[in-house]
């Protein structure tokens, strides 16, 4: 990086905060669970929007690309540096979360604060964002907003672009746009909420975002639920959505990955010395949420489903013990070199779909570990392959997507494109698509410099 721009960054936003020492940066071009990086040119943390504002125009000024980054969770190679040249604005310093509006029940946050962050500044006021996702240590509201990130309460609640009702962002040139003021009727032209959630970072950098909120319902109880088949798991789960039990999730972890979490984690399998044979079944785990008495509601809706007559129950913080069996698959599968992808299949054909997926992705590759979980009412199923020989890498995950499409699928569920699946994006959306998406990409990041290399080849 040139001397004069780095001279441009440390004015914008201080000398401490241009990091470029390869030995600090490579954690910033790491993406997550990866053990290949790329050491950035240079990581810039501006602290708000006019100081992103002047690390861009620098950057736009000497032709710099520069990759947008939260808190680096993301799956798809989005948020890190595909080359040393480019410079990474990360927005680790904009956590900063405003008062609560009460009569709205919103609340404006930093795009750099993270999930775990708000919940624990809201917690007290009884609210929340309706939206949970296991990286809540790290993952940042504008990473969120940027993947459109869904998680385990997204058939309940939406997605996170149900959630955000304004922002503010900073374009590739140092424009700063605005509309944070959270009323809810506003027809005034293009509604940056609705452009920039799942942009991904290629169109500007989300610098604040009004969220909003609801009442949290304090009683919580969970049950972890062996099926004989992900169809009867998936009915079950559906019965339960469509009656007052209070469903707020319904995940769906298969024997595989039941077993390597237990195993990398050294957890005990569920069900105690039970019949050893519920552990080779397809787990369900749902949770069930109230003002009060979640644990007699999701009792009493499951007493009516002999299928579960093997549920096991828990509530308050027992029941993160049970969520342990699902939330566990991300720390357990980080040692693993997997082939990682992240579709949806219509509900009607998810259990069809997963088995061919399943039968595809053997068939390509040979006797590898699939490792099968998600979000059961969702149709998001995240498929991580263990032990895919590299010369055959390829050939399983055309053999998956494929499937996925063939069952009327998405090949990007909740993660997005990144840089990892740009190579599919024409498989799934259409040439008229993607030519408009392109012309929006070129409207507002003429120069490209924002995340090249993300969601467009
Ligand atoms: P990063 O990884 O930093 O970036 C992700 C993308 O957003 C990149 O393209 C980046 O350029 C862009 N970006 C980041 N910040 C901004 C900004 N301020 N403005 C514009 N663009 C920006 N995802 C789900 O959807 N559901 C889940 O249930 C879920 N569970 C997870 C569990 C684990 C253990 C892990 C590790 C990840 C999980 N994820 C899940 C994936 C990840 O947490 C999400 O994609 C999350 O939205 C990424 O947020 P981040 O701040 O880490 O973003
Ligand atoms: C999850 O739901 O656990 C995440 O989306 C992360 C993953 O796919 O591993
Ligand atoms: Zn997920």
């Amino acid at each position: 990086m040139s001397e004069s721009l780095n001279r441009e960054l440390a004015e914008a936003v201080g000398a401490e905060h241009v990091l470029v020492d390869p030995e600090v940066t490579i954690g910033y071009g790491t993406p997550w669970a990866a053990v290949d990086g790329v050491a950035p040119a240079a990581v810039v943390r501006p602290g708000n929007a006019a100081e992103a504002a002047a690390v861009l125009r620098a950057c736009a000024g000497h032709g710099a690309r520069v990759v947008l980054q939260g808190g680096n969770t993301g799956m798809v190679r989005g948020g890190v540096p595909a080359s040393s040249a480019e410079v990474v604005l990360s927005t680790a310093r904009m956590g900063a979360i405003e008062d609560v509006d009460r009569e709205s029940l919103q609340v404006v946050a930093g795009a750099g604060t993270t999930l775990e962050a708000l919940q624990a500044r809201l917690e007290p006021e009884g609210l929340e964002l309706a939206l949970d996702l296991g990286a809540r240590s790290q993952a940042t509201l504008g990473g969120m907003a940027a993947t459109n990130a869904g998680g385990a309460r997204a058939f309940r609640h939406g997605t996170m672009r149900r959630h955000v009702v304004g922002v503010e962002a900073v374009l590739a040139d140092g424009t700063v746009i605005e509309r944070l003021g959270g009323v809810l009727k506003d027809s005034t032209g293009y509604d940056w909420p609705s452009v920039l959630v799942g942009s991904e970072g290629t169109l500007a950098l989300i610098t604040r975002l009004r969220l909003r909120l609801r009442r949290i319902e304090r009683s919580r109880a969970a049950a972890l639920v062996p099926v004989d088949s992900l169809a009867q798991g998936l009915a079950l789960a559906v019965a339960l959505r469509d009656r007052p039990a209070g469903l707020e999730a319904a995940e769906f972890v298969l024997p595989g990955t039941l077993r390597l979490v237990c195993d990398e984690l050294d957890l005990r399998p569920p069900f105690g010395d039970r019949e050893p044979a519920d552990r080779e079944r397809p787990l369900v785990l749902l949770e069930a949420r109230a003002a009060q008495g979640a644990y007699d509601l999701l009792a009493e809706a499951l007493a009516e489903h002999p299928e579960a007559e093997r549920a096991v129950l828990a509530e308050g913080a027992e029941a993160l013990g049970l969520w342990r069996y699902r939330e566990g698959t991300g720390e357990a599968l980080a040692r693993h070199r997997v082939v990682k992808l992240d579709v949806a299949l219509p509900l009607a054909r998810l259990a069809e779909g997963v088995a061919a997926t399943e039968r595809a992705a053997l068939d390509a590759a040979g006797p590898i570990h699939p490792y099968l979980f998600g979000h059961l009412l969702d149709g998001n199923v995240h498929i991580n392959l263990g032990d895919v020989p590299d010369d055959r890498r390829a050939a399983v995950e055309r053999a998956v997507l494929e499937t996925v499409l063939a069952h009327g699928g998405s090949i990007g569920a909740e993660h997005g494109i990144g840089r990892a699946k740009v190579a599919w994006l024409a498989a799934d959306r259409s040439p008229a698509d993607i030519a408009a998406m392109r012309s929006l990409k070129q409207a507002l990041d003429p120069q490209a410099l924002l995340n090249p290399g993300v969601l467009f080849d």
